[in-house]
């Protein structure tokens, strides 16, 4: 399968993507392209040292969030994949953009959806006093952050944590179950149909 990332920062969820495609654990993959909102994000270096074309379609040179997004999805095609995944992707994608890649796009997210959709994720946890945070591989739908969960990871908030410590852990469960998730998505144990996530048992 075709994967194509989607990137804005360092590309830590690119790294444990790209090591879970080749050591097999997603299945008959290889990451066809690496592409970036921002030109001097960290993901880029790491995909050109791995032999990977690592593109730049820069937000600031567009006019509108249509244009930027239609810009990125030329970019995208042109690599013709399977599965588009956002890895850090710093961008709020247009309705139209999410509809042509419907059941194909994925993103994490620093929380356990629905709890704590867009930023700052962490110091809401904090705020709230939750006992439990985590992270979340879901299908991405035009409403931000709201679209079907795939996977979650549940992580403990520890009387001593502070944004920091619980964004560190909260990161280690993010490169677990990103993987994961590609994996199921690839080897056809879960679709996306009539807007939710959809499970095959694997054959007996
Ligand atoms: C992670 O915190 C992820 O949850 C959020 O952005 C960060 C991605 O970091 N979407 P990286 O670029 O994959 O290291």
């Amino acid at each position: 399968k075709r994967l194509v990332i989607l990137v804005s920062g360092r590309g830590s969820n690119l790294q444990s993507i790209l090591a879970a495609c080749r050591s097999g654990q997603i299945p008959d993959t290889q990451v066809v392209a690496v592409i970036s909102n921002r030109p001097s994000a960290r993901a880029l270096a790491l995909a050109m040292a791995a032999g990977i074309p690592a593109l730049t379609v820069d937000h600031r040179d567009y006019g509108t969030r249509t244009e930027f997004d239609a810009a990125l999805q030329k970019q995208i095609d042109e690599y013709a994949p399977d599965i588009v995944a956002l890895a850090g992707f710093m961008r709020q994608l247009t309705t139209a953009f999410v509809q042509h890649y419907e059941g194909k796009l994925l993103n994490v997210h620093p929380s356990l959806l629905p709890a704590f959709p867009g930023l700052h994720t962490h110091a809401q946890a904090l705020r709230q006093g939750v006992c439990w945070h985590g992270a979340s591989v879901h299908f991405v739908t035009a409403e931000l952050d709201a679209g079907p969960v795939i996977i979650q990871a549940a992580v403990a908030v520890l009387p001593a944590d502070d944004e920091q410590s619980l964004a560190t852990r909260v990161l280690d469960a993010e490169h677990r179950i990103y993987p994961q998730a590609l994996a199921w998505l690839v080897s056809g144990r879960v679709t996306y149909a009539a807007g939710r996530t959809q499970w095959r048992e694997p054959p007996q």
